[in-house]
């Protein structure tokens, strides 16, 4: 098994997947997961492994920092979208429902974390420790909750996960199930700027990272109808996108 396939979370189901530059992606419900063509992942336990070392000490402060820059407040419903293993949902919970004093959680908001894959959502389960996270099975691209459902939308390194056709799809979701006044934070891979580089990362997790999403992504989020466009990059990896919806 190729090193990309064993740490980028190898899309271990090979039921009805092909293989596309070396990894195996999943098109169907087999599973429990949800029907998209969408790159999903299975193993959240490697998955997260793998992220720790690839964000050289670093994930925390990203995530943390992203929970920071979503405008997330204490009591707000929050949505993550291609929550994965849930290490940014947390890092949200965090703030939506924090943990007072004795242990109990005032001002309770909520972080819904949604993912098509059943294994990354079984990881997420597991690792979950704030009441106030639920994680449901469903995809970016059709998402079943009600219009104005949330205060946040957030989804991180997610929309490289979708070909291209179905990323202005999602984003378009995202802005209905924020409320008017709502905000979305997305967080995408930033590829080293060599080509050595990016070389190498495609080596290590596969031909998606390779893609630069910065120069597509304020489009995207204009033509989904979104304002307030605010972008930036956080060191190693990460480019964000913040919006709000009018
Ligand atoms: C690289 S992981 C990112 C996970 C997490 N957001 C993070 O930042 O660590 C991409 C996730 O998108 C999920 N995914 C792929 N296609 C999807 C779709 N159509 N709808 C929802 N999730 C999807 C995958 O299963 C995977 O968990």
């Amino acid at each position: 098994m190729k090193l990309a396939e064993r740490l980028h979370g190898a899309h271990a189901h090979r039921h009805g997947a092909h293989e596309q530059g070396g990894q195996f992606h999943r098109h169907d419900a087999s599973g429990g997961g949800a029907d998209t063509p969408g790159v999903t992942l299975e193993h959240g336990r490697r998955y997260d492994a793998f992220v720790d070392a690839f964000f050289f000490g670093r994930r925390s402060a990203v995530y943390n920092r992203l929970a920071e820059l979503s405008g997330a407040r204490p009591g707000d419903r929050v949505l993550d979208v291609g929550c994965g293993t849930g290490y940014f949902a947390q890092r949200l919970a965090r703030i939506v429902a924090p943990v007072g004093r004795g242990g109990t959680q005032s001002r309770q908001g909520s972080v819904t974390g949604v993912d098509a894959s059943a294994g990354m959502l079984e990881q997420a389960r597991r690792s979950a420790r704030s009441a106030a996270c639920e994680f449901v099975v469903g995809a970016a691209e059709r998402l079943e909750f009600a219009e104005g459902s949330f205060d946040i939308v957030t989804s991180s390194l997610m929309l490289h996960h979708l070909p291209p056709e179905l990323r202005a799809r999602a984003l378009v979701e995202m802005h209905r199930v924020l409320r008017p006044g709502g905000q979305l934070l997305i967080g995408e891979f930033r590829p080293p700027g060599t080509r050595f580089g990016r070389r190498l990362i495609a080596s290590v997790t596969g031909p998606a990272m390779r893609e630069d999403m910065r120069s597509a992504l304020p489009g995207l989020i204009r033509e989904a109808g979104f304002t307030d466009l605010r972008t930036g990059d956080l060191r190693p990896w990460i480019t964000y996108a913040r919006a709000a919806r009018q």
